[in-house]
């Protein structure tokens, strides 16, 4: 594999990880608040992170390369109301559609078709990511702000349950 792929591969790891690690400052600024569902949505978000980041590992693994982990930066986003963690999830999946584009980038110059075809499923699932982010904004903008609705909204997100990824490597 070309290095500079190889390489991206193995910093996505790390971003995957520091994904969970925000969704979980999400989850327990949520959770302070008693909003026990968008922080149980939260906890499953940052399981879904780590799931990402096993699959980048294991992509790397079945082709014989090293993994290197690196330290996982502190989650260092302040959280003033119970807007802030929405806007700042939708911005961060944003940032790591990037980030998927950009290893599509580098392993389309490198003819590197398999690490394309790997990488389609992130392509779809950042799409939802960044429609699920951005449903929530607007939910809250329209029922969130009357304590009845976002009562409601909060019973909604205590029901989400986990579901392993549907790519298996
Ligand atoms: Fe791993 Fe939320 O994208």
């Amino acid at each position: 594999m070309n290095d500079k792929v190889a390489a991206l591969l193995n910093e996505q790891i790390n971003k995957e990880f520091y994904s969970a690690y925000l969704y979980l400052d999400m989850a327990i600024y949520y959770d302070k608040l008693d909003l026990d569902g968008y922080s149980n949505y939260y906890m499953i978000q940052a399981q879904e992170e780590r799931d990402h980041a096993l699959l980048f590992m294991k992509y790397l693994q079945n082709n014989g390369l090293d993994v290197s982990l690196d330290a996982i930066a502190k989650p260092d986003k302040s959280f003033e109301s119970v807007l802030d963690p929405l806007l700042i999830a939708a911005e961060h999946e944003r940032y790591v559609t990037e980030l998927i584009n950009n290893i599509y980038h580098e392993a389309h110059q490198a003819k590197d078709y398999r690490t394309m075809k790997f990488l389609d499923w992130f392509v779809d699932e950042q799409m939802e990511e960044e429609d699920n982010a951005d449903s929530m904004i607007n939910r809250y903008k329209l029922f969130g702000q009357d304590p009845k609705g976002l009562y409601l909204l909060d019973q909604e997100y205590a029901a989400r349950v986990y579901t392993a990824p549907s790519l298996t490597l």
